[in-house]
């Protein structure tokens, strides 16, 4: 296993719409794998294939405090969504920045597993808000792009100077 980079905002790649997964393959468990270890290690509660540059409908999740509930959905879709609840979300490609979005209170997904199996989950709080974050990061979406525009350019700006300044340092 190994640690993957993760893509930072606003890196053109995270807008990259992912693909379906049409084969299950030792390549794509293997992926799996090292996106959970890359999670959890950085850490954070949800990943998607967009974010470590494979754009495969693939996402890891694991909203546990004990970190052993893993989730890996391949070619998950939202088959209904009721509700409306308001979160302070992060991503770990926009590190330090924290803000409200609002989302369906509760999803009901339908994706298949790692052995190629379909299942379907209902889920509500915060795995429900994890699911639509890290899905829409397979549509080549950002959580900030629910804020206003003012907002965003202001993120840019500061994580761009933040990789300007890092180059610097290991220059
Ligand atoms: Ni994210």
């Amino acid at each position: 296993m190994s640690l993957l980079p993760i893509l930072r905002y606003p890196d053109p790649r995270l807008h990259i719409k992912a693909k379906q997964i049409t084969h299950i393959d030792a390549g794509i468990r293997q992926l799996a794998a090292d996106m959970a270890e890359t999670m959890y290690a950085a850490p954070g509660i949800g990943l998607a294939a967009t974010q470590v540059d494979h754009h495969i409908r693939m996402v890891v999740i694991d909203v546990s405090e004990e970190k052993n509930q893993l989730l890996t959905f391949i070619n998950p879709e939202i088959l209904e969504r009721s509700g409306e609840c308001q979160g302070e979300e992060g991503c770990l490609s926009v590190p330090g920045v924290y803000e409200t979005v609002t989302r369906a209170e509760q999803v009901r997904v339908r994706a298949q597993n790692l052995a190629g199996e379909t299942f379907e989950l209902a889920a509500d709080g915060l795995l429900a808000i994890c699911i639509q974050h890290e899905l829409d990061h397979l549509d080549g979406k950002v959580f900030v792009e629910y804020l206003s525009r003012l907002k965003q350019d202001r993120i840019k700006t500061k994580l761009t100077k933040q990789v300007k300044h890092h180059e610097r340092v290991i220059a």
